[in-house]
């Protein structure tokens, strides 16, 4: 059953989209999209009877804007449009619609180089979990601007810390859906700030990012918000969907294009902890990571140190061709949007 549905209220055109701007401007920027109209970020707000509040009930996408393209979207609205149907969540705007959102968002925060963020909540609704006493879904688009990562992680490659939490199994929430739901890579996340507190590392809020997840089989799936290459005697590996992972857009690239025109092999191969630990490389990718090398892996229990694993010093030599291929595309004229 195709939980699309023709939209019910015709979306606003850019000229009936109004930006109404505040007293005092630095509150203003970026404007963001909220439920048809463009308002600026100090007014951008959702109601909070709204499920994607209340229950995390919603799906989302970050996508990035490069030379003013929206790089890769198509399949960043294939991603959302399917994510929601497998909710079953009618987005009240069709592709088309939600693609001159977007650009209405560029436009008139004038980025060339930036990130997207597409929300969908579940809408306003009642205080009880149904979510058909919500009787339309909420739009909203911010264009802004985003620094992950220092630029230094890019050329030392980070440290990151691989997680106790397992990652949440398919069969009870699957991680191909990109919901609002992020708790369980919260969580996981949190456990890599609170060891590298624990081992008295300054500012571990801004060092130990990352995490890598294992699911309940002990194969390897992907970190808290990137997903993950391994690379052993020149050839690339990443784990296939299955293991429960989100079918990373960045991944595909790396995969379909980045590979190939590096001549560096490539494969969607489950592995576990030893051949991790073993590569001769690691390294993550997203949207809003775009391409990282890890150098360092913690193991902990209980937030208790167990071992340090050492992958490279500094950025591999396969990490560093894929990534300077990675910018050479998105700084070119010709980037793509499909
Ligand atoms: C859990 C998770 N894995 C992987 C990724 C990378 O996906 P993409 O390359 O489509 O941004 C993300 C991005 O948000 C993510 O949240």
């Amino acid at each position: 059953m195709s939980q699309i549905s023709a939209r019910t209220k015709p979306m606003p055109t850019p000229a009936s989209s109004p930006v109404h701007a505040t007293a005092d401007p630095t509150q203003d920027r970026p404007y963001i999209w909220v439920n048809g109209e463009l308002v600026p970020k100090s007014k951008a707000m959702v109601s909070v009877y709204d499920h994607g509040l209340l229950y995390g009930d919603g799906v989302f996408e970050g996508i990035r804007v490069y030379n003013g393209k929206i790089f890769k979207c198509g399949q960043h609205m294939d991603r959302l449009y399917r994510c929601a149907e497998s909710l079953f969540l009618d987005i009240p705007v069709s592709r088309e619609e939600m693609i001159d959102i977007q650009r209405q968002c560029i436009r008139a925060n004038g980025i060339t180089d930036g990130y997207i963020r597409l929300v969908v909540t579940r809408g306003v609704g009642t205080l009880g979990l149904n979510p058909y006493m919500c009787p339309e879904a909420g739009v909203i688009c911010i264009a802004d601007t985003i620094t992950l990562y220092k630029p230094e992680m890019y050329e030392k490659g980070m440290r990151v810390v691989l997680a106790n939490r397992p990652k949440t199994p398919i069969e009870c929430l699957d991680p191909r859906v990109k919901s609002l739901n992020y708790l369980n890579n919260i969580m996981a996340k949190c456990e890599a700030i609170h060891l590298g507190r624990k081992l008295g590392i300054e500012k571990a809020e801004d060092q130990l990012l990352e995490v890598i997840m294992l699911n309940i089989h002990g194969e390897i799936t992907e970190g808290s918000g990137d997903n993950i290459f391994i690379v052993k005697d020149g050839k690339a590996y990443t784990p296939p969907t299955d293991v429960g992972i989100l079918e990373g857009i960045t991944r595909r690239f790396v995969k379909d294009t980045l590979c190939p025109a590096c001549g560096v092999p490539v494969e969607e191969k489950a592995f576990g902890l030893d051949e991790l630990l073993g590569a001769d490389e690691v390294f993550l990718t997203g949207s809003a990571a775009e391409m990282i090398a890890v150098r360092e892996i913690l193991r902990h229990d209980n937030l208790n140190l167990t071992s340090t694993h050492t992958i490279t010093d500094g950025e591999g030599p396969i990490t560093n061709a894929l990534r300077s291929k990675f910018r050479q595309i998105v700084t070119s004229d010709d980037i793509p949007e499909d």
